[in-house]
């Protein structure tokens, strides 16, 4: 019997990184998983692997900025599976640059996707987990949604230091329906993600690049892997975690320890 047997889940941005070990790990224990990114083919590929491992899943194309595409995936995943119990709201980008010459239209876009659309989906999730009874939204911030030595990323630890105190407020809005809504902070964890948030000088080029940042920064010097965070997720997910609500689920080998 799986750690989530008998749960439905959707995991946004399911296709890479983070959200596809979340996903592939949720399906593994036993979840109906809808798996949904901006990038449909990728999204695909997860589902199939959890339907090729024994598992249920199904996949659609989605933009969490939508309002009207979540109402639509919701809507899907409760025909498809008959309700929604878990939301892993992971969908997020990473624009990096100096205060200074950030420009307006980035500030937008990262917002956009690491903030309104975690609100989006608590937004449209809250009434099918009422129609459920109940369930568990895990929201993605970060390390750097706790603290402010991140340089040059301004705008990702605002979006995520959003995030943080969103789940908060979404959790006792939710306390009394059952729906609790706990937030991740991961720390440096190998994937795609840091193609696009190392400087164009430090631009990545293998992944000794990402070790050499790790050694630097994280006290075990170990960079993280994606299932490294999915572990904690399945268990944010499962009822295991019953009494956690406006909780932060911090897995960054030590990072914010110092
Ligand atoms: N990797 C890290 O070190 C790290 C650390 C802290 C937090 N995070 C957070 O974890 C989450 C997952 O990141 P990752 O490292 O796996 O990144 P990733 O780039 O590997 O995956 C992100 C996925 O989100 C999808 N996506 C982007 N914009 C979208 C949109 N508008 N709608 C739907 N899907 C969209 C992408 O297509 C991609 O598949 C993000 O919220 C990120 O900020 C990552």
């Amino acid at each position: 019997m799986g750690q989530v047997s008998g749960k439905v889940a959707l995991v946004t941005g399911g296709g890479s990184g983070i959200g596809r070990a979340t996903a592939l790990t949720l399906g593994r224990e036993g979840a109906s998983v809808m798996v949904t990114d901006l990038n449909e083919a990728t999204a695909a590929a997860a589902a199939a692997e959890i339907c090729a491992a024994g598992g249920k899943a199904q996949s659609m194309a989605q933009d969490t900025t939508s309002e009207d595409r979540w109402q639509e995936v919701i809507a899907a995943t409760e025909a498809a599976f008959g309700k929604l119990d878990v939301l892993v709201n992971n969908a997020g980008i990473a624009i990096a640059g100096p205060i200074e010459t950030f420009s307006l239209d980035d500030w937008r876009k990262q917002h956009a996707i690491n903030v309104e659309g975690v609100f989006l989906g608590v937004k449209h999730a809250f009434p099918a987990m009422r129609r459920a009874g109940g369930g568990s939204i895990i929201n993605l911030s970060s390390v750097a949604g706790l603290k402010g030595n991140n340089s040059g990323l301004a705008s990702y630890s605002a979006s995520k230091g959003a995030v943080r105190l969103f789940t908060k407020c979404a959790a006792l809005e939710g306390a009394t329906a059952k729906i609790r809504v706990n937030s991740v902070h991961p720390g440096i964890i190998e994937t795609p993600i840091w193609n696009a948030i190392l400087p164009p000088g430090e631009a990545r080029r293998n992944a000794s690049d990402l070790n050499q940042r790790a050694t630097a920064v994280v006290p075990t010097g170990v960079l993280g892997k994606p299932q490294d965070i999915a572990n904690g997720i399945l268990f944010l997910a499962s009822d295991q975690s019953s009494y956690m609500t406006g909780s932060e689920l911090v897995i960054d080998a030590g990072m914010t320890a110092r």
